[in-house]
């Protein structure tokens, strides 16, 4: 039997309550797969400063990186909205990401289809959306330096290498081949110096990948297209703010921002998380829906552990229990039964077993 060690970042929120479900599916799939997960708890975001005064600990740095892969639930709450930027959530995880030079944030967007009416968008356009978001992770805005407020101004700065973008880009390109083979550059070329250094370091790349389609497109523009015709886009790839914005408007396209999950790649463990945030207004009460984390668990066993097996097994069974009726609240019509986070939990590991049985 294979044992893996997994590094848990609950984190806040609703973060602990959606990777408790992500945990015992992962045990139940391992059941059946001959998996064993060895799952290591530590702090990071608000709770670590809480407890630790730092959102990224070093007890957490030095777990992580040891780990066979690392599964987060969310960052984020409002008793630190007027924090320092050192004490504040999201600089934890920005650290985290650093820290395991995780360059690559892949998104997918699958449209369930029993759930094509929870999406405000007319369900004729939704036919046919399957598409992949690679969010650059570790540069751009969010790292450049300098950085900093003084009394009358502030600044952040844009800066790619040649280097950045092409690892980046290699990643999406090797995605797009085990797909429909179209890769779409999401950039700002007309007006920032950093995309066009983009746009061109793509175009080299492409050359090494004659077998996929390369389209170039402005950011702007894209918004516009994810919603207009989202199935024309197979692997969507841009820079790190972009990236961040067009995710969030992509999860408009699958009803609700709960079913995202993500990886995070680099040349260490991966980052396994759900894009949603901590949700502090629902957290606590058992509601949140845990698909997003469930899903992340299965990317991580995927492309973490590379166990395609136990990974097909959860999201199957996940589109199985959607198909059957299970609805956290999130995703429910007015009327319909709700489940719980852990009954959604529940249902899922039913329908993981019936999927392995056959
Ligand atoms: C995300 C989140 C983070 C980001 C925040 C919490 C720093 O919005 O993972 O998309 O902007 O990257
Ligand atoms: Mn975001």
């Amino acid at each position: 039997m294979k044992t893996y060690s997994i590094a848990v970042l609950p984190g806040d929120g609703i973060g602990p309550e959606v990777l408790a479900e992500a945990e015992r599916v992962m045990r139940a799939a391992g059941e059946h797969f001959a998996l064993r997960f060895d799952f290591h708890n530590h702090p990071i975001g608000a709770i670590a400063v809480h407890q630790l005064g730092d959102p990224f600990p070093n007890e957490t740095r030095g777990a992580v990186s040891h780990a066979d892969a690392v599964l987060l639930g969310a960052v984020g709450d409002p008793s630190l909205d007027n924090a320092p930027r050192e004490q504040r959530p999201e600089t934890g995880l920005l650290a985290l990401r650093a820290a395991l030079g995780v360059y690559a944030n892949l998104r997918p967007v699958t449209v369930y289809p029993a759930l094509a009416d929870a999406s405000p968008l007319k369900p004729e356009r939704l036919r046919d959306v399957s598409l992949l978001i690679v969010r650059e992770l570790t540069g751009g805005l969010y790292y450049g330096q300098p950085r900093g407020r003084g009394v009358d101004g502030a600044v952040n700065t844009l800066r790619y290498t040649v280097g950045e973008v092409t690892r980046v880009a290699r990643i999406a390109f090797e995605a797009a081949r085990g797909r429909r083979r179209r890769v779409l550059s999401v950039d700002k070329a007309n007006v920032l110096e950093t995309s066009q250094l983009w746009r061109d370091t793509v175009t080299t790349v492409a050359a090494d990948y004659p077998d996929v389609t390369l389209e170039h497109i402005y950011v702007d523009y894209a918004a516009m297209r994810l919603v207009a015709d989202p199935g024309s886009i197979d692997v969507l790839v841009t820079e790190n703010m972009f990236g961040d914005i067009l995710s969030d408007e992509a999860a408009v396209l699958v009803g609700s921002l709960g079913l995202l999950p993500s990886a995070s790649l680099g040349a260490g463990p991966g980052l396994f998380e759900p894009i949603h945030g901590s949700a502090p207004g629902i957290a606590g009460r058992g509601v949140a829906n845990p698909i997003g984390a469930i899903t992340s668990a299965a990317m991580l066993l995927r492309q973490g552990l590379r166990q395609p097996e136990a990974a097909d097994a959860i999201d199957e069974a996940v589109a199985l229990a959607i198909a059957d009726g299970a609805r956290t609240r999130d995703i429910a019509r007015p009327g319909e039964p709700v489940l719980g986070t852990q009954a959604m939990g529940s249902r899922i590991i039913e329908m993981l077993e019936s999927v392995v049985e056959v």
